[in-house]
């Protein structure tokens, strides 16, 4: 595998209530206050594929194997419109901006590949360039179930203890395989208070000031 990869690109990843979008803004906030240029987004992103896949998302049988496939091919064009249109990843990061992401391509594989062929979707993602850090936040899946109950949320279809029990899995091992492919990748257990997440997080960061 030799991927691009896209410098000052960061990616959060984990299973839902692991904890990715506070952790992603957590981050946020502190480049800003460092007076580092940071931006904050998130797939599904806003476009005419990702706005049918948050109803699809609400509404969806994840068993269905056409509904599975649908999935995949549309979080790829999803992304494939992130990663290249206008003001998309590329841009941004290579202009100077760390582009911060709340989900990449390893949802798919993990979240479609509970009912799918990770093979397949890893092969589907397999031109997307990759980010410089990858965070995968790591919790027990009935911890994670808690903190969705908490929120008091319609819950989404892959929201159960059992399904995501398989999505981390999942994760682990497509995680694994690109050990070697050049990108600096932390796991973080988020089962700790998000303050030390956070700091562990930052810690990881080559760019940012070692003493704080
Ligand atoms: P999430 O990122 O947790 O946002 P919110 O809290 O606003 O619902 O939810 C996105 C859901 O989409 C999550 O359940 C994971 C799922 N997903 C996939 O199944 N495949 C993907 O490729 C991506 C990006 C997300």
């Amino acid at each position: 595998m030799n991927n691009k990869i896209i410098e000052g690109f960061i990616v959060f990843e984990g299973i839902d209530g692991s904890g990715t979008t506070t952790q992603m803004n957590r981050l946020a906030e502190r480049l800003k206050r460092l007076n580092i240029p940071v931006r904050c987004d998130s797939e599904p992103t806003g476009s005419v594929a990702g706005r049918r896949l948050r109803t699809l998302l609400k509404t969806g049988n994840a068993e269905d194997p056409l509904f599975n496939t649908t999935m995949s091919s549309l979080f790829s064009l999803d992304r494939a419109l992130h990663v290249y249109g206008e003001n998309g990843i590329i841009s941004t990061a290579t202009g100077g901006v760390k582009l911060l992401c709340d989900r990449y391509f390893w949802s798919t594989a993990a979240y479609q590949g509970v009912n799918g062929d990770v093979d397949e979707i890893l092969e589907l993602n397999n031109a997307f360039p990759l980010p410089e850090y990858l965070f995968f936040l790591d919790v027990d899946p009935k911890e994670a179930v808690k903190r969705i109950d908490r929120r008091n949320a319609a819950k989404e279809i892959y929201e159960t203890a059992a399904f995501l029990e398989k999505v981390r899995t999942l994760y682990r091992a497509a995680l694994k395989r690109y050990e070697d492919s050049g990108m600096k990748i932390f796991t973080a257990d988020t089962s700790q208070p998000a303050d030390e997440t956070e700091a562990f997080i930052a810690s990881c960061l080559d760019f940012l000031p070692k003493c704080r």
